[in-house]
């Protein structure tokens, strides 16, 4: 039999990998995989449990246990409702450090290929292309300038009500895509057989309809 197709978009922070990706999954009536959430959600459930982000074996025991859910567009972390709380700075951050550990990307791994159901995938993150889904017939690698990515999760957090401050979310961000392409074990790196998606000077819908052209093109 056929394997499940899947689409694949890493890229840095804010390069529009989760907006893009929703979009492409709703107009193929596909399933999506939001990975950095998974990240996220182990980075705050290991700091409410007192674990040290770099306790390696600590950590890795919360991602394999972890009691996520997603439900209804919610994100729900033992029953509570955490969709705010894990795109703040501190999760951001705390996710790129539970990130770098092996274990934990270990206990991350079957959870993610459990999305691989028909008639279809698109999954974001960082290693999406390279460790989860090598064979995903289509692979973008989604990418814009520091500046207007800094720009667009300022705009997307103060919409949410959630305060912000640019200057230190470009640090942020820079110091984040830093440790995620730095890191030895699965590296944020654009692959050979990815196709580079450059949107500081294109919108979302350019962006989408250009996926969806690979997707048809046959990937
Ligand atoms: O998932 P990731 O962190 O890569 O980015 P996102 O949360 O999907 O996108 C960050 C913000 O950039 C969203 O508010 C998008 O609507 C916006 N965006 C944009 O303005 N223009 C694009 N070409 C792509 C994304
Ligand atoms: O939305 P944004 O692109 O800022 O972050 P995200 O996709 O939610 O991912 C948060 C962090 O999780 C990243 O900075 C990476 O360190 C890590 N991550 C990863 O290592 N591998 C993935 N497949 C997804 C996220």
């Amino acid at each position: 039999a056929r394997a499940v197709p899947v689409v694949a978009i890493d890229g840095p922070s804010a390069s529009g990998k989760g907006t893009v990706a929703a979009r492409v999954a709703e107009a193929l009536g596909w399933h999506c995989l939001d990975s950095g959430s998974l990240y996220r959600l182990v980075a705050l459930a290991a700091m409410r449990a007192g674990i040290a982000l770099d306790d390696e074996a600590g950590v890795a025991a919360i991602a394999a246990d972890l009691p996520a859910r997603f439900e209804n567009g919610l994100i729900l972390l033992a029953g509570e409702d955490v969709s705010d709380a894990i795109r703040s700075e501190t999760c951001s951050v705390g996710a790129s450090k539970v990130a770098v550990l092996g274990q934990v990307r270990e206990a991350l791994l079957d959870r993610q290929r459990d999305y691989r159901i028909g008639p279809g995938l698109v999954a974001e993150g960082r290693d999406i292309g390279s460790v989860v889904f090598p064979d995903a017939g289509v692979k973008v690698f989604l990418t814009a300038s520091a500046e207007s990515r800094a720009e667009r999760r300022y705009k997307q957090l103060m919409e949410k009500g959630m305060p912000a401050n640019i200057q230190s979310l470009l640090k942020d961000l820079q110091e984040r895509d830093a440790r995620d392409a730095a890191r030895p074990v699965a590296p944020l790196v654009k692959l050979p057989d990815a196709v580079l998606l450059d949107t500081t000077e294109r919108s979302v819908d350019e962006a989408v309809a250009f996926v969806l052209d690979l997707v048809r093109a046959g990937g």
